[in-house]
């Protein structure tokens, strides 16, 4: 079982304005990678408080993944990237490669989501761009690959665990 955080940046969303299908859609996939959401907000898109809430649901030590939506583009009020940035401990940046290249086979426009990932102590943290059609989209590419990175992350690789990730 995989604990999932689902943060989603949104001024509109924080303010009830906005209704967050996008948050909807990463909790209905959630099942697809043997999730459990444990965590969910919706904040605006201020960098300091993304950050604090990224930091503290990755120091509570019970969220091994959290799934940002929102806030990746190129608009001034855009800074998700730049708040997960400010936490993680090193970014591991094949998850937002092969969102936008697998993206740009849809739509022209996936090279304006400027997402990141990266890992703060045992937990993954992804941005996904804020529509709830992108985020479908993008959850499709990086799923298959979020167990076994769970799995490393954590420390618990076995011969076993390879062989059901289709690796040896
Ligand atoms: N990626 C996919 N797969 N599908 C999409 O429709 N939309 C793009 C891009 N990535 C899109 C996508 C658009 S239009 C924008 S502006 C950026 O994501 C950033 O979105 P955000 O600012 O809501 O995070």
């Amino acid at each position: 079982m995989i604990n999932i955080g689902i943060l989603t940046i949104s001024d509109k969303g924080s303010k009830g304005q906005r209704q967050d299908k996008s948050g909807e859609v990463i909790r209905d996939a959630a099942s697809l990678v043997n999730g459990k959401v444990l965590k969910y907000e919706v904040v605006p898109d201020e960098k300091d408080i993304i950050a604090a809430t990224l930091s503290g649901w990755a120091d509570s030590g019970k969220i091994d993944v959290i799934l940002t939506t929102g806030g990746t583009g190129l608009s001034k009020r855009d800074v998700t990237p730049e708040a997960t940035l400010s936490v993680v401990d090193r970014v591991v940046p094949g998850f937002a490669e092969a969102m936008r290249v697998k993206s740009l086979e849809k739509t022209p426009t996936a090279m304006l989501s400027r997402g990141v990932a990266g890992q703060r102590g045992n937990c993954l943290i992804i941005n996904l761009p804020g529509s709830p059609r992108a985020v479908q989209e993008c959850l499709d590419v990086i799923a298959p690959a979020i167990p076994h990175a769970v799995e490393i992350i954590k420390g618990e690789v076995t011969e076993h665990s390879l062989q059901d990730a289709g690796i040896h």
